[in-house]
């Protein structure tokens, strides 16, 4: 079974995927942090992250630099969505997520495109969203508990910049997969949000051919 976990930026869709291929017992792929990857490596090269070559040379980063901090801050998030806007890298981080998506036994990915580009036959499409407001507070809250000094309304200023670039975009924005179901985060607690996606992929699976009775 493939899992798609689609939606903006803190709108739980990282949770949310995590429990899904824990309660699923299923391999999970974070894809954004493939795009904070070029975003980091094309700043360590002294590239512009707006040219599309010096976007597309930072995609053969090491793998060593998954394991980096610095990929989960505020400032990689920015520089990971300018570089996403770029067909290569696009293309060049294709090939990658596809075969996780393909492998063995199904996989759980969590991103922008995943429903729609990336594995558009994946059985289970969630799109996950939440209002800009209780983003904000959770990243706010996660940037406090890491020790970074960054004020609520920076916070929400860089949601929506980053929301902007990731809709308009004209190479996979995101958008909801027509078969996507969509699931609200802004009044949800963590662990009914988990609850809400585990019910929606279990009603999902269970409608399979393989897994109805006859
Ligand atoms: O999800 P996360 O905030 O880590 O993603 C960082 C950026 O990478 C996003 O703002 C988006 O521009 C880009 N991205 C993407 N496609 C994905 C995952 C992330 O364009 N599948």
């Amino acid at each position: 079974m493939i899992v798609a976990v689609d939606g903006p930026t803190a709108s739980g869709k990282g949770t949310i995927a995590r429990a899904l291929a824990a309660h699923f017992a299923l391999p999970h792929l974070d894809t954004g942090l493939l795009y904070r990857a070029v975003g980091r490596q094309c700043a360590v090269q002294g590239g512009n992250p707006d040219d599309p070559a010096d976007a597309l040379a930072a995609c053969a980063f090491p793998d060593s630099l998954l394991a980096d901090p610095e990929l989960r801050s505020e400032a990689t998030g920015g520089l990971a969505s300018r570089v996403s806007v770029h067909p290569g890298v696009r293309q060049a981080l294709y090939e990658r997520q596809r075969a996780f998506a393909l492998q063995e036994g199904g996989a759980v990915l969590d991103g922008r495109d995943i429903g729609t580009v990336i594995a558009p036959e994946a059985e289970v499409k969630l799109f996950v969203v939440a209002s800009v407001p209780a983003r904000a507070e959770r990243r706010f809250r996660e940037m406090q508990a890491a020790g970074r000094a960054v004020s609520l309304a920076e916070i929400a200023a860089d949601l929506e910049a980053r929301d902007r670039r990731d809709r308009t975009r004209a190479e996979a924005p995101l958008v909801a997969a027509s078969d996507a179901v969509l699931l609200d985060t802004s009044d949800l607690p963590r662990e009914a949000a988990i609850a809400a996606a585990i019910e929606i992929a279990r009603t999902k699976a269970a409608a399979l051919p393989e897994n109805r009775s006859a």
